[in-house]
């Protein structure tokens, strides 16, 4: 099939080289000039571990195509994928449509016979009534069809869960629309993907809900962590036991930091909108969001509690500043709030994080980028393991620290408590 990506983020560059690497030809279009010369000598924009691999290939099959010509990508497909980010709108908290809105209108200028134009984007529900009303107004309606198609990709396992995913979901009215889609994804249906069609609306919400549900599910174990915590409960064992219900499902109960990242914060805060907007109080999604957010207030507590409330020329290194591993994205990550009290309370902060150093803390004083992770933890007072990256997992930190009296806070609990003690550590970590 001939299919077209507007939007060379996360969703469409992983998704278009993906659908290229089974067999069709994908147009990657985007207006940064930048970044389609970038793309075209295939330098990735994005840290997604496999996506160079795959963009190689197809690209060099010629299955692949990174223009800004939109018109002739826009002709040349049949189906034409909306992948242009959604980012927190600045006057409330809803998503911010604009981009979707004005890439509608250059499509439909550009429609020359029949297209079926997917939502990738998150967006809220009713959004593809209004691009279909926004395309109306160009082009007649036997020309198009407006369906919803939202992605579940997972930063740093982006390719595995195109490849793999536990199911796609297409939101349209219309039988053709669906069983064009159902065929662009037969290839994963085959491999056991569960294909599940609804409307265009429900398709909408199910992309908001789910996200909303596991950020639900994370704040919860979270908040259970705490509890283990003052009564001596181990929350993994919590985890495993809830998880071995099926209603329940293990996935997701890893308590952690506050979650971080493009989606779940912004996709939350989105759907209390859509919520108030009709007249719904989302009252859970609004508890969670709160919660999530004390928290990350919650964890500096904790820290000044391990250095018993003595901040001040204290040498502190992170392990890991990203808001999950095997990805380079630092938004909403709790790093950035944690780091700069640190900073302010006459800390030196020391971090270390194998996607490289982070501008966003480079106009603090005393915060330092290793390029290595010894350096980082050389003579250290306290090791926070922020984020779970695999070369985290087996460290011998009296051998990298040089200081016998180390505190090590693990926050992702990736070592045994009991093991650790028993080493004479001074270690702490989440929920046990
Ligand atoms: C999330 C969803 O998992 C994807 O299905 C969705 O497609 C994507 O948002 C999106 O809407 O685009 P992502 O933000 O990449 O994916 O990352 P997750 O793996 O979901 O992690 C989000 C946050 O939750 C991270 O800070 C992570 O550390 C935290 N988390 C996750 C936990 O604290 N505990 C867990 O058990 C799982």
């Amino acid at each position: 099939m001939k299919i077209c990506m507007i939007g060379t983020g996360y969703v469409g560059l992983v998704s278009g080289s993906c659908f290229a690497d089974l067999g069709n030809t994908v147009y990657c279009v985007d207006k940064d000039i930048k970044k389609i010369n970038m793309l075209n000598s295939f330098q990735i924009p994005i840290y997604e571990p496999g996506l160079n691999e795959i963009v190689k290939k197809n690209y060099l099959a010629k299955r692949l195509i990174f223009t800004n010509n939109l018109k002739k990508a826009v002709i040349s497909s049949d189906i034409i994928f909306i992948c242009v980010g959604t980012p927190t709108s600045k006057n409330n908290k809803s998503a911010d449509l604009q981009f979707v809105f004005k890439v509608a209108k250059e499509i439909a200028s550009h429609i020359n016979k029949f297209k079926i134009i997917v939502t990738k984007s998150t967006v809220p529900v009713s959004t593809g009534d209004k691009i279909e009303k926004i395309i109306l107004k160009r082009k007649k309606r036997s020309l198009f069809e407006v369906a919803s198609n939202p992605e579940f990709l997972r930063e740093g396992e982006a390719i595995r869960d195109f490849r793999f995913p536990d199911r796609i979901i297409v939101g349209s009215d219309n039988k053709k629309v669906l069983r064009k889609l159902e065929s662009l994804y037969e290839p994963l249906i085959k491999k056991g993907a569960n294909f599940f069609s609804t409307n265009r609306r429900g398709a909408e919400l199910i992309k908001y809900a789910s996200n909303a549900f596991l950020a639900t599910k994370i704040s919860f174990i979270n908040e259970i962590a705490n509890l283990c915590e003052k009564t001596g409960v181990n929350v993994e064992d919590v985890s495993l036991g809830m998880g071995l219900d099926k209603r329940i499902g293990g996935r997701f109960l890893r308590a952690g930091p506050a979650y971080g990242g493009s989606c779940f914060p912004k996709d939350t805060k989105a759907i209390t909108v859509t919520g108030d907007l009709y007249k719904t109080n989302l009252s859970i999604i609004k508890s969670v969001i709160k919660s999530n957010s004390d928290r990350k207030k919650l964890l500096v507590n904790r820290i000044k509690s391990i250095l018993s409330n003595k901040i001040k020329n204290k040498k502190i290194t992170f392990l890991g500043v990203t808001f999950k591993p095997n990805t380079d994205d630092m938004r909403e990550s709790s790093s950035l709030l944690l780091i700069p009290y640190l900073n302010n309370n006459r800390a030196k902060v020391y971090y270390y994080d194998p996607s490289g150093f982070k501008k966003e803390f480079s106009r603090y004083k005393s915060v330092y980028f290793c390029d290595n992770l010894s350096k980082a933890c050389n003579n250290s007072d306290l090791i926070i393991i922020h984020t779970e990256w695999d070369e985290f997992k087996t460290l011998d930190f009296k051998k990298i620290s040089k200081n016998s009296k180390i505190k090590i806070f693990d926050m992702r609990n990736l070592y045994s408590h009991k093991k650790m003690k028993k080493n004479g550590y001074s270690y702490y970590s989440i929920g046990r």
